[in-house]
């Protein structure tokens, strides 16, 4: 999703600065980006933009104490250089960037082309500055920006830089906006990543607010432009925890990192989890949501809480939730999985589940996220931060959060810690051991030849297999389907044919002998069959063991799962961190 970062300050390498701003950004995935720097003769802006990734080293050659900049994930606009932002108003005096989808801008552009203005994009972000600029004709400029910015209809964060008076205003309505307070200088960013380096001092805006940033920090409510007293918070962050270290890319960290995660959560989460627990028993009407990845988590949770808590919940997509929520009411209670804590399916269906009076329970990964901030109970995995856009040790905490949870309802926490640490045990092996990883490695060489590969599970390796699914298609782009292993034979079993790899997850539970069964019809079919299980079997052409931790084996199955996807998107010569068309956080619908 876009990223943000400007700068106003004493320092005049403001465009270095911006420039290394963005680069921290970049894990959210993008396809152009642009720097705009107030030049001082000029007594205007100059930009620099350019489509593809951002270069090794900043190439705005001028200094400057004043800087905005941004990395695009096109909606409205292809990806073309005239797309990128910053854009200008006419004279120049005005730079924006934008998060969001302005709905109406067709007829905010109509009227400005009548009234003379050029435009040289295809964006619906361009017709801010040149608002902007019509409305100083009469106004001053924090009251021209808060004027526009009420125009614009849709979830919003736009960031002004006015040449004349140094200042940057943002507003926002949706997608995540925070400012970072300097010695001196302020800063303004999409995530903490790029302020982090310069000042730990934060505030995170809310939604219908706007900051005015330059001489101070003033904070304003929107549309009424009531001023409000900033709240600045100190964040205890170590900000190379974000770097990938040893490791070669973000992704193979952040694998690695899922024994610590699922230790951490065992033992430190005690008091946290009773809290929760305590909501979850008093809710009449439970409903977990999520979006990709941190959706079969949420599936993950319907069968866990009925198997050990024998508790009935429900799950949906978040982005079809909006279509499903009118049974809700005071005593709902709808628990959001996101790692970003920034995903709009998620914020639009919790929205309208607060315009309900249900409680709402956040558990995300990111202090002070969107979600994490209009949540009644807030829940932080502690992962550290996850910068690889394919969700790994985010979604294996979000498991690890669901059996604590599962087992805490019916007074069994200590068992849940226990699996907890026998499962951070087993993953930690097969993380280690050669031979593992080995083996994962050959299988990777083999899948990165096809074109279709199947997964299939029961039970609560279903949910396995559609993450395992999504693992594989999103970093290596083959065609990659999850499936019941029940269903297999009700349609789509007619797509085997000879060689094609099926994943099967055997786990020492319930549904090991009917998956034996399904796996045994693809082998009949000339599958060759991948088996994950606590044993091998005559069924299996590959087999990797993953030893019975209880229900801890699910979260394992699928960290084998990762590091299949991994490699094979290494062979495939493709950047797992950053994959083509997909963003980290998705902010757009
Ligand atoms: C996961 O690998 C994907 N990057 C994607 O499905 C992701 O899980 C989804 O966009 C939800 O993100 P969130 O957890 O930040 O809400």
């Amino acid at each position: 999703m876009c990223g943000i970062f400007a700068y106003t300050g004493e320092k005049n390498n403001a465009p270095e600065l911006i420039f290394e701003g963005l680069k921290s950004l970049e894990y959210r995935g993008y396809d152009s980006w642009g720097i705009a720097a107030r030049i001082k003769e000029k007594k205007g802006f100059e930009v620099e933009r350019n489509t593809g990734k951002l270069p090794l080293k900043n190439s705005f050659a001028k200094k400057s104490d004043f800087a905005i900049g941004h990395t695009r994930w096109a909606t409205h606009g292809g990806v073309t250089v005239e797309n990128a932002h910053p854009h200008l108003d006419c004279t120049k005096k005005i730079a924006v960037v934008h998060n969001g989808i302005i709905e109406n801008y067709e007829s905010l552009k109509k009227d400005l082309l009548k009234k003379g203005h050029k435009f040289t994009s295809d964006t619906d972000t361009e017709v801010v500055p040149h608002l902007i600029e019509e409305y100083l004709r009469k106004e001053g400029f924090a009251s021209s920006v808060r004027d526009v910015f009420n125009l614009l209809k849709g979830f919003n964060a736009i960031v002004v830089s006015y040449a004349p008076s140094s200042e940057i205003i943002a507003c926002k309505n949706g997608s995540p906006l925070i400012a970072g307070v300097g010695k001196e200088e302020f800063f303004l960013a999409s995530d903490l990543s790029a302020i982090l380096p310069h000042t730990k001092k934060v505030i995170f805006l809310n939604d219908n607010q706007m900051a005015i940033l330059g001489k101070n920090v003033r904070i304003f409510s929107l549309p009424k432009g009531r001023q409000l007293k900033p709240k600045i918070e100190k964040i205890d962050f170590d900000p190379e925890k974000s770097s990938a270290g040893k490791y070669k890319h973000f992704m193979l960290k952040e694998i690695y990192e899922q024994p610590k995660v699922i230790l951490n959560l065992a033992k430190n989460y005690s008091t946290q989890i009773g809290r929760l627990s305590k909501v979850i028993k008093e809710a009449k009407g439970i409903f977990l949501i999520g979006a990709g990845t941190a959706y079969h988590a949420c599936l993950s949770g319907v069968y866990l809480f009925s198997r050990i808590s024998k508790k009935h919940i429900n799950t949906v997509f978040a982005s079809e939730f909006n279509y499903l929520e009118d049974f809700l009411n005071k005593k709902s209670l709808i628990i959001a999985l996101s790692q970003s804590g920034e995903t709009v399916d998620v914020i639009e269906s919790l929205d309208r589940a607060k315009e309900k009076g249900s409680k709402i329970a956040a558990v995300t990964n990111v202090l002070g996220s969107t979600i994490y901030r209009l949540s009644d109970y807030k829940f932080l995995l502690g992962a550290g931060p996850e910068k690889a856009v394919a969700s790994t040790k985010a979604y294996t905490a979000k498991l690890s959060v669901l059996i604590l949870l599962s087992y805490s309802l019916i007074g069994k926490g200590k068992r849940g810690k226990e699996i907890l640490i026998e499962t951070a045990k087993e993953t930690e092996r097969i993380l280690n051991d050669k031979k593992t990883t080995g083996k994962i490695k050959q299988l990777a060489s083999l899948i990165s030849k096809k074109e279709h590969v199947f997964i299939i599970g029961r039970g609560l390796s279903y949910p396995s297999a559609l993450e395992a699914a999504l693992k594989i298609k999103e970093v290596s782009y083959i065609h990659t389907e999850g499936l019941a292993g029940g269903e297999l034979k009700h349609g789509p079993i007619a797509l085997i044919s000879k060689d094609t790899p099926c994943i099967v997850f055997a786990p020492n539970d319930e549904t090991y002998n009917s998956i034996i069964s399904n796996a045994t019809e693809i082998k009949a079919r000339g599958g060759t069959i991948i088996g994950i299980s606590f044993k091998n079997s005559s069924v299996f052409d590959h087999f990797i063991e993953v030893k019975d931790v209880n229900e801890g084996v699910y979260i394992v199955q699928v960290v084998v799962s990762q590091l299949l996807a991994y490699y094979i998107a290494i062979i495939k010569k493709l950047d797992p961190d950053k994959p083509r068309n997909l963003a980290k956080s998705v902010t757009v619908k």
